[in-house]
């Protein structure tokens, strides 16, 4: 199994290119189940979540050629409408199929998605959401299975604004007959360039990056090219990379727009930032001020940022408080980062964060994707190695994390774990 080595104490300069955004190509790619066609998508991560989808598309009939940072998919001979649990339990996301297969083909089954590292993770305003459109749902054996001759326009208003259900319940609505509204749907760039890509395929879609969705079904759609968004995880993680290392670094092929709430908690570490329309410069002048965060729907600061947040806030000269209301109980790393020496105490969704003078390497395991990336953060800057164990975690939303950041001068290398029998 791989690891990741990484020795701190490197100051990090010069450019890096930011990737396509993983939470926004996995819902296209499902998508183009809702309409027979060739779809070509760019700026496409290589990723491990987008080989799975492109298998799991693969299993239900579709070709899908992955070349470069280019998605050829062929939709035509759907023959299979399931989404087996050996894939589904790699990757949650698999259930962004449910909605185009019953809308497009009246029937879908995809293996429940069981709960991940930091817990529960319920889909039931997914089910909820397409019982409205009038599909019958059920709960076979580990599999949700949907069924509906053609789905009917329907209210839905969400307790909570989930990007995964706004966007299963909107490629379900597009092809329903009569007019769905959604309401307190979610803002997340993720899903309104979903919404963009459905309504360039011909979907009649009211309301586009707000909260109030109000969809017009129609009888057919057509298969269309895309580009895919920049990753504002990814530029967030690097800017904090630059920040964090007393560093000079420029991102590009990024959207600042995106990353507001960051950029603007940055600054209040004392970070300089310079923005531009597809790039942005920080430069760090090595004070960090502590500076609390709350995590919050977009465009509120995202939870998936909240763990590198964490590495920046454990050696800010002072105490800072980190509380998560999307995912109150992710912070599987905060055992992992007190290995290094962080100072952290946590009481249910709240970490306090007592700032310390340096981290000192050693081995760490990492439990997530965002956790992961958290570890390699601490691995820059504590003294002396850190081995960071169970990377295949970080191969699912970050591309080439250890090139990209060895080219911003990080001495950091990737190799195969030592098993001790
Ligand atoms: C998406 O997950 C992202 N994943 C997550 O990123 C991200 O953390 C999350 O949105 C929040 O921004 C992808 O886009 C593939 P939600 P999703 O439904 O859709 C509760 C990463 O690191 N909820 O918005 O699963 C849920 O428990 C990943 O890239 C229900 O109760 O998140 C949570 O508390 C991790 N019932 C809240 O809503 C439901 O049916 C938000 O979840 C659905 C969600």
């Amino acid at each position: 199994m791989d690891r990741i080595v990484v020795t701190g104490g490197k100051r990090l300069q010069g450019t890096v290119h930011i990737s396509g955004a993983k939470n926004a190509v996995l819902p296209i790619m499902a998508a183009t189940l809702l309409a027979d066609g060739t779809y070509n998508l760019d700026n496409v991560p290589v990723l491990k979540d987008v080989k799975t989808m492109a298998s799991l598309l693969d299993s239900i009939g579709s070709d899908v050629q992955f070349e470069n940072h280019s998605l050829l998919i062929k939709t035509g001979s759907s023959h299979n409408f399931e989404a087996p649990y050996d894939l589904v339990k790699t990757m949650r996301a698999s259930i962004y199929v449910l909605g185009p297969l019953v809308s497009r083909f009246g029937y879908g089954k995809v293996s429940l998605p069981g709960g991940c590292a930091w817990g529960p993770r319920p889909v039931n305003l997914h089910i909820e959401g397409l019982k409205k459109l009038g599909a019958k749902v059920e709960i076979q054996n580990g599999y949700i299975v949907a069924k509906a001759k053609r789905l009917k326009g329907a209210k839905i208003t969400l307790d909570i604004p989930s990007v995964g259900a706004t966007g299963n319940i909107l490629m379900a609505a597009v092809l329903a007959k009569g007019t769905t509204l959604i309401e307190n749907a979610a803002k997340e760039p993720e899903i309104t360039s979903l919404e963009m890509f459905l309504k360039k395929m011909g979907a009649e879609i009211n309301g586009i990056g707000t909260e109030r969705l109000e969809i017009e079904g129609v009888e057919t759609l057509e298969a269309v090219d895309e580009a895919i968004i920049s990753d504002r995880i990814e530029s967030g993680t690097f800017l904090i990379a630059g920040h964090i290392t007393g560093g000079d670094i420029r991102l590009e092929k990024t959207q600042p727009l995106f990353l507001s709430s960051i950029i603007n908690k940055l600054r209040d570490t004392g970070a300089e930032i310079e923005e531009g329309p597809d790039w942005i410069h920080i430069k760090s002048n090595e004070q960090i001020h502590p500076i609390d965060v709350t995590t919050a729907v977009y465009p509120g600061f995202p939870t998936d940022m909240q763990a590198q947040w964490m590495v920046l806030m454990s050696i800010a000269n002072g105490s800072s408080i980190i509380t998560d209301n999307i995912f109150e109980d992710r912070f599987t790393h905060v055992a992992e980062l007190k290995r290094l020496g962080a100072n952290i105490t946590l009481d249910h969704n709240v970490a306090v964060v007592k700032g310390v003078q340096y981290l000192s390497g050693a081995p760490v395991m990492s439990t997530d994707l965002r956790a992961s990336a958290s570890l390699i953060l601490a691995g820059l800057i504590a003294k002396g190695k850190t081995h960071i164990s169970r990377v295949y975690h970080i191969d699912r939303g970050y591309e080439r994390i250890e090139e990209k950041l060895k080219l911003l001068g990080a001495e950091i290398y990737r190799d195969q774990e030592q098993l001790i029998v």
